[in-house]
């Protein structure tokens, strides 16, 4: 008989396998579900930092069950997304976001050489956005030279990947400054992290915090914080740096703080008690961060913590209707900002909390490394 994770990740499986058919038909990459039909990224079509997490959602399925629908969809979608490296300036440093888990879980899981050298090339964007003054790019845009965010630490691995597989140190370089940058300038003493820093890009001096997805400057958008935890813990993972090991603990322990009674993760951990907003991929990214955590410390509140965040989901947030697009529910993008999305589907908490459960079930194939 399955468990309670078997079985979701089966059903999950199914339900995407079933509605999947829909987004090919439209040639879309799914960003979020809308009437329960999937609908493409209302934003800079498919160089949309999200791009990745459906082919990412098809190779996860294709990993547990060797099913070669998903290994179709995907590279569908993984098509889409090397179309944008001839576009290429709607591109930002989420190309590790992107590239990752399209053309490098490609390239991993199935030895594609046209895969991995796409995978490189998304490497070399993202080294092309290093300002030596100490920091990655984050986005393009007139006053944003000097803008480095939180979320970047996920992108960190795309560049630890390329230095292993050329023997150039150059890529790791890189991802270290970065990461060196982000625990001097972005960890606060409680253990909870700024979303945005802008830097002098001429002399890499601080300038200033900005408000970024959350309730308000020097508050705590909770999906920073689940970025800044699992991130730490891949820049521990890519270099065995126990300083990287340290932050992500650190940052783990004011998220377990702030995880709701019902496992539910609020948008941001200082909004006002008077508003209900919840943002769930906050959770689904928290609990895959305090999974990796528990293989490599053994602390026993990392895996019960990751299994509340995931309880939750599964318990309250995730619609099992057969021919509804999307899963979880009570996604979040922004705390400001209804038109990417608020309390409703959007498919990287369901890339998210598939992952959660490939962990749980021994399924995961680790596209971040
Ligand atoms: N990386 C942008 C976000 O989490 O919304």
């Amino acid at each position: 008989m399955l468990n309670r994770y078997e079985d979701a990740a089966k059903k999950a499986a199914e339900k995407f396998r079933r509605t999947a058919v829909s987004a090919a038909q439209a040639n879309i990459i799914p960003y979020k579900s809308e009437n329960g039909q999937w609908i493409a990224s209302p934003y800079d079509g498919n160089s949309w930092w999200t791009g990745g997490f459906w082919p990412g959602l098809m190779w996860q399925f294709y990993a547990a069950t060797k099913d070669g629908f998903f290994l179709e969809e995907a590279r569908r979608a993984e098509k889409l997304l090397v179309d944008e490296f001839r576009t290429f300036r709607a591109l930002s440093h989420d190309v590790g976001f992107m590239y990752q888990l399209s053309c490098g879980a490609d390239a991993k899981l199935t030895g594609n050489d046209q895969a991995y050298t796409d995978t490189l090339h998304a490497a070399s964007l993202l080294m092309g956005r290093f300002n030596p003054a100490g920091y990655i790019r984050a986005w393009d845009g007139e006053n944003r030279a000097g803008f480095a965010i939180i979320d970047c630490m996920m992108n960190l691995s795309l560049l630890f990947w390329a230095s292993r597989e050329t023997k150039d140190p150059r890529f790791a370089h890189v991802a270290k400054i970065h990461a060196d940058t982000a625990l001097r300038e972005f960890i606060r003493p409680d253990g909870s992290v700024s979303h945005i820093i802008e830097f002098d890009p001429e002399t890499g001096k601080r300038v200033r915090e900005h408000p970024g997805q959350g309730y308000a400057l020097g508050t705590q958008w909770s999906r920073g914080q689940a970025w800044g935890l699992y991130g730490f813990t891949l820049a521990y993972l890519n270099t065995q740096d126990a300083r990287y090991l340290d932050a992500a603990q650190r940052i783990a322990a004011n998220f377990i703080a702030h995880i709701r009674p019902d496992g539910l993760t609020d948008c941001d951990f200082c909004q006002p008690d008077t508003e209900e907003r919840i943002d769930n991929i906050a959770g689904a990214v928290a609990a895959c961060g305090l999974l990796e955590l528990h293989k490599i410390t053994g602390k026993e509140q990392h895996r019960s913590s990751a299994l509340r965040l995931i309880d939750g989901l599964l318990d309250l947030c995730c619609d099992w209707t057969k021919n509804r697009c999307g899963l979880l529910t009570k996604c979040t993008a922004s705390y400001h900002d209804d038109g990417a999305g608020r309390h409703t589907n959007i498919t990287y908490g369901d890339y998210f909390l598939v992952e959660a459960l490939a962990k749980l079930n021994g399924t995961d194939p680790m596209l971040w490394r």
